[in-house]
Formats: C-alpha cells, structure tokens, sequence
C-alpha cells in the first residue's frame, strides 16, 4: 500500500520507517526546510536509534518532500504534526487545521497527534470530505521505532467501519493486543495514559518531601511499592519532576477540556501544581549565594534522547540565574543555550554544586573522584541514582526523600 505522512518529527518519522519497514510506499512531508534537507541526506535530526538505518535501507520506498499535494491518491494519510499548547493551556491544533486545509482531495485521514477529546469529531464536521480515524501514539523517545514497531497496545478510534476494519488489518500485523473504539474514547486512551503516568510520578514526589522530613527513603519505598502486581515499579520514581514534550502539555490541555466542560480534575491539578512545587523544592536544598556556580550533570528531561522540550533543567538554570549563580551543563546528547562543558569533570571543576539532572548511565556511574574539581563537593541528585550515594566518601550527597535519620526512634511533633 502507499501511505502520506504528514510532519516528520519523532511522531511522524518512527511511523514512516515502521510502514516502509512492513513493505509499504511511504511519502513523507515536511515543511521545515532544513530539517527535510537532513533527512534526504539520510540524517536523523534527533536522537533516535535505527531511524537512519531505515531510511538508507528502504531509501526505494521513501519520497521525502515538502509538498503535501504530493500524497494524493495514498490510501492513507497520517497527520503527524506538533500540538502545543497555547498561552492559556489549551492545545493548538493550528497545525493540524493548516494540513486540512491543504489536502484538495477526498482522503482517509488518520491523526496520529495527540488531540483533546472531541477533536476527531469536530474535524469530520469542518472537513466533511474526509473520513477520520485517530490512531494515538504512545512511543517513548529514544526508543521511538522500537516502540512503534512492538508497541502495548494499538486504539484505533474511528466511527467509519470500514476504516476501523483496514486499520486494524494494517496494525492487527503487529501481534499486539487492538482497542477498536470511538474517537472520543481513543483520544481520552491517550490522556489519560500521560496523565495517570504524570499522577504516579507527582504521588511519589509528594511523598518524597514527607520522607526527607519523617527519615524515610523513598526508593525502598518505592522498591517495597512496586513489588506489588497492581502497582508496579515503574514511574515511581521520586525527583525533579516529569518534563518533555508531552506529559506537560497534555495535563494542561486535559484541566482545560475538563474546564471546557464545567469540571475541575483535583487529582490531576493536584499533579501538576506537584510537578512545579517539586522544581522549588530542589532548588531549596541548595544553599546558593550570588556568584557561586552550579553545575548540570544532564540536561535532557530523561536519558536516552536529546530532546530538549519542557525540560526540567532549563527551569532550574532560570531561577539559579535570577539569583546569578552561574550555571554550567553537560550532557552527553543534549545541548542548551546556557554554557556547556564538553565532559562532566569540565563542568564539575570550580562548580560549588552538582546537580544529577539526568540520570544517563555514563552520569549515575561517576567515580567520585569526578568530583575532585569542585570547589565545594556537593551534589544534588535530583534522580536519586548516583551509585556511589551509598558508599562514604568526600561527596556531601543529598538525595531527594532519602534524608534517613541515623536511629530508628520514632518522630513526634
Ligand atoms: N514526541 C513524543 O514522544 C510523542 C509521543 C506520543 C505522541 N506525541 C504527539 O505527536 C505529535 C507530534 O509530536 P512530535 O514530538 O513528533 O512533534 P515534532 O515537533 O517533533 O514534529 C512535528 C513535525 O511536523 C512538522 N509540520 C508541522 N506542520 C506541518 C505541515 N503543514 N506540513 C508538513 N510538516 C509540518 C514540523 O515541522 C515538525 O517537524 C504531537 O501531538 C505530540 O503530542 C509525541
């Protein structure tokens, strides 16, 4: 079959290699012209593993171009463009209105953006000459096409029988398990997954701050948590917070649609409002005056990409500066605008703190000795995975929720 993917970034790309890789004709469009001259030229733009081997691979089968007329005729088109949010919270869907307002011809549209709950409907209504199915996607980035290609679950959310059916033909080849429901219910699936992973990270974060002040240590906590089937390990991990792309943009969209329709979600407020507590929180374990220097161990908002959307670290480095306290970051991907150091010693020498950002293996593996250059030899581990924490050593370490008190003797007020 032949397929037109529209917007090439981690969303739209991992879906075009995963449908040239299933033996598919694939156009893809992107509008940013530097960024289609790379990948015509075979070159990834971000951090993605295995992309550019697919694009050489099946370099026959691909059509890079920024002409979205030139997915006429394709049995399907998938529309892959960002949906940020707006001043207010709300998600912009502008991109996804200039696409259809550029498709001429009759098309079966399949939205793969995350959009508000409604969305989908509302389209078929302004495009009438279309038909619409959402198919949400799920990957993580940094193993983007690994996830598209054996992802947990496939929602296909379409009122068009006929295209629910194709569809799940096409992704029923995959071997996972296939949601085949309503639009609306298909965009709420993608919500409500970020926001119930953003809920559990929050959860664990609040509770982060009483185990600091009660002597507990939220990663047994959290190890002694996930042990349990119904909960599970994973997102339980206490620290700076989650970030990215998307988890903070789609609570903010979700509070709005619920705000659209007359309710307030406390949990999933109360999440977000976490979320940012969480940043200050962090900040206050740093006893920092005017001129002292402060130094990024990861710049990232998780390993494994350099994707630098709504990080944490870019937060931090803001206050710091309002404070002019120099900060200084390295990453072994990522790059900010702030000053960067080409190693983890570089940025560490003269530094009076370390902050662990992100938790790269190369960065939670640092001996100790890394640290010799600080002029103060204190970290912040903002991850809690430094894996010398444990071990005595000259490091001042401290830890967020791991603030254990020597005895074991009970608190009280
Ligand atoms: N990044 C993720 O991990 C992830 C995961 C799941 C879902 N999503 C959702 O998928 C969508 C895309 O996310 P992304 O991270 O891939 O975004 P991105 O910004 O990396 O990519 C979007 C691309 O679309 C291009 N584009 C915009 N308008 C265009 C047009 N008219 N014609 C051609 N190209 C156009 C942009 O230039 C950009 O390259 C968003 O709704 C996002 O919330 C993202």
């Amino acid at each position: 079959m032949k397929f037109g993917i529209i917007g090439l970034g981690y969303v739209g790309l991992a879906t075009l290699c995963g449908l040239a890789k299933a033996g598919h004709e694939v156009i893809g469009v992107e509008k940013q012209a530097p960024k289609l001259e790379q990948l015509r030229g075979g070159t990834i733009p971000f951090h993605e593993p295995g992309m550019a081997e697919v694009l050489q691979e099946f370099a026959d089968a691909i059509t890079l171009t920024d002409e979205i007329a030139a997915t006429e005729g394709v049995a399907y088109l998938f529309l892959a463009v960002g949906t940020p949010s707006r001043e207010d919270g709300s998600c912009d869907l502008t991109f996804v209105d200039d696409v259809l307002a550029e498709v001429k011809t009759k098309q079966k549209i399949v939205i793969r953006s995350t959009v508000p709950p409604g969305t989908t409907d509302l389209l078929k209504v302004m495009y009438p000459a279309h038909t619409f199915a959402i198919v949400p996607e799920f990957l993580q980035e940094g193993r983007a096409l690994a996830d598209v290609l054996k992802p947990h679950r496939v929602v296909i959310g379409s009122e068009d029988l006929e295209m629910c059916e194709e569809l799940a033909g096409i992704y029923g080849r995959l071997g996972v398990p296939l949601v085949c429901t309503s639009p609306i219910n298909a965009e709420f699936i993608k919500y409500a997954s970020n926001a119930f992973l953003a809920t559990k990270i929050s959860f664990m974060n609040d509770l982060s701050r009483l185990a600091d002040k009660a002597g507990a240590d939220i990663t047994t906590i959290a190890d002694g948590m996930g042990l349990d089937p119904r909960i599970g390990r994973s997102f339980l991990n206490a620290g700076l917070g989650y970030g990215g792309s998307c988890f903070p943009k789609d609570m903010n969209a979700l509070l709005h649609v619920a705000g659209d329709n007359g309710l307030d979600l406390p949990v999933i407020r109360a999440a977000a409002e976490t979320n940012t507590a969480q940043l200050h929180y962090l900040l206050s374990k740093l006893d920092v005056t005017r001129g002292m220097r402060v130094a990024f161990l990861g710049l990232a908002f998780k390993p494994g990409t350099d994707d630098m959307r709504d990080a944490p670290s870019v937060a931090l480095a803001q206050q710091l500066l309002l404070q002019e306290v120099e900060v200084v970051g390295y990453d072994p991907l990522a790059t900010w605008d702030y000053r960067q150091a080409a190693t983890a010693e570089e940025a560490l020498a003269g530094a009076d703190y370390a902050i662990l950002v992100t938790e790269w293996p190369e960065i939670v593996n640092l001996n100790p000795e890394a640290f010799a250059g600080m002029r103060q030899k204190r970290l912040i581990d903002a991850r809690n995975a430094w894996k010398f924490a444990r071990d005595p050593h000259d490091v001042q370490y401290e830890g967020i929720g791991r603030m254990q008190k020597k005895t074991n003797t009970p608190t009280s007020k």
